[in-house]
């Protein structure tokens, strides 16, 4: 199939009397790294839920790979591929990092049933492992998630959402609060990543260093809406761009 990954067409989605999101259209094809950016409160986590089955649309529908999806649960996503990140830590603080890894595997495999009563977790944990050194964290392994910087926690994070084997993951905010040696180190990471496994990555950023070196193409929403689309350079010389970031 040569269709784009992902295919979002009239999202609409209000709280109460805010239209949140404003009929947003965008497709997304394999291996792409999209970067989703506007100011605060134009609508990109309201639109990530609404594509993720974490809140249902108004109006509009989500494919993924040509297959409708709209309305689906966030674990049935998983199971097509599909991983996130949210803006706000998802770690369990007071757990290893390897087991943090473990469980968000574990989400991804089988019922509880199987879990409970099927062969042990051996496999599972290598490929957590696998990761964690993907992620460069091995010598955290065995650490609490909760006594890691931010920036470690965010890979951490990362390091979770990459445990389905997806291939596609949307990530909100990524490098929020993450110091500039982190910073690089996910980003290299993503890229990585990217090369090596085809995974396809929309990410919502505010730091616009990290979006502009990370992404192929970008997308900018303001008050809920797309105002422009292109590659880095191109939204970086948008005057529509600017006087939406200035005049938020
Ligand atoms: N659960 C909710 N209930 C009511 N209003 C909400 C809810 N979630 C979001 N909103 C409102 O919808 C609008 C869009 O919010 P959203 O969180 O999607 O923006 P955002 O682009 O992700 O912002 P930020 O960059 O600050 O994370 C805002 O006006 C926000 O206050
Ligand atoms: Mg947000």
């Amino acid at each position: 199939m040569s269709g784009p990954i992902l295919s979002v067409r009239g999202i609409e989605r209000s709280f109460g009397g805010i239209r949140a999101v404003r009929g947003v259209s965008f497709d997304v094809q394999k291996g792409e790294i999209l970067g989703l950016i506007g100011p605060n409160g134009s609508g990109k986590s309201t639109l990530f839920n609404c594509i993720l089955g974490q809140l249902s649309p108004d109006a509009g529908d989500v494919s993924i790979n040509g297959r409708k999806v709209s309305r689906m649960r966030a674990s049935d996503l998983n199971k097509l591929g599909v991983g996130r990140t949210f803006q706000q830590l998802s770690v369990f603080p007071k757990m290893s990092v390897i087991d943090n890894v473990i469980l968000a595997g574990q989400e991804h495999h089988g019922t509880m049933l199987s879990r409970l009563f099927g062969p042990s977790d051996a496999g599972l944990a290598e490929d957590a492992d696998r990761m964690i050194s993907f992620f460069r964290l091995t010598h955290l392994r065995d650490q609490l998630a909760g006594s890691l910087s931010y920036g470690q926690q965010k890979l951490v994070d990362a390091a979770m959402a990459f445990m389905a084997g997806p291939s596609l993951v949307l990530l909100d905010e990524p490098a929020g609060g993450v110091n500039l040696t982190m910073l690089a180190s996910l980003k290299e990471r993503l890229v990585a990543y990217n090369a090596e496994h085809g995974t396809t990555f929309v990410v919502i950023e505010h730091n616009m260093e990290f979006v502009m070196s990370l992404c192929t193409r970008v997308i900018v929403l303001a008050e809920g809406a797309i105002i422009a689309e292109g590659t880095p350079d191109e939204i970086r010389s948008n005057q529509t761009v600017i006087d939406a970031y200035l005049g938020g």
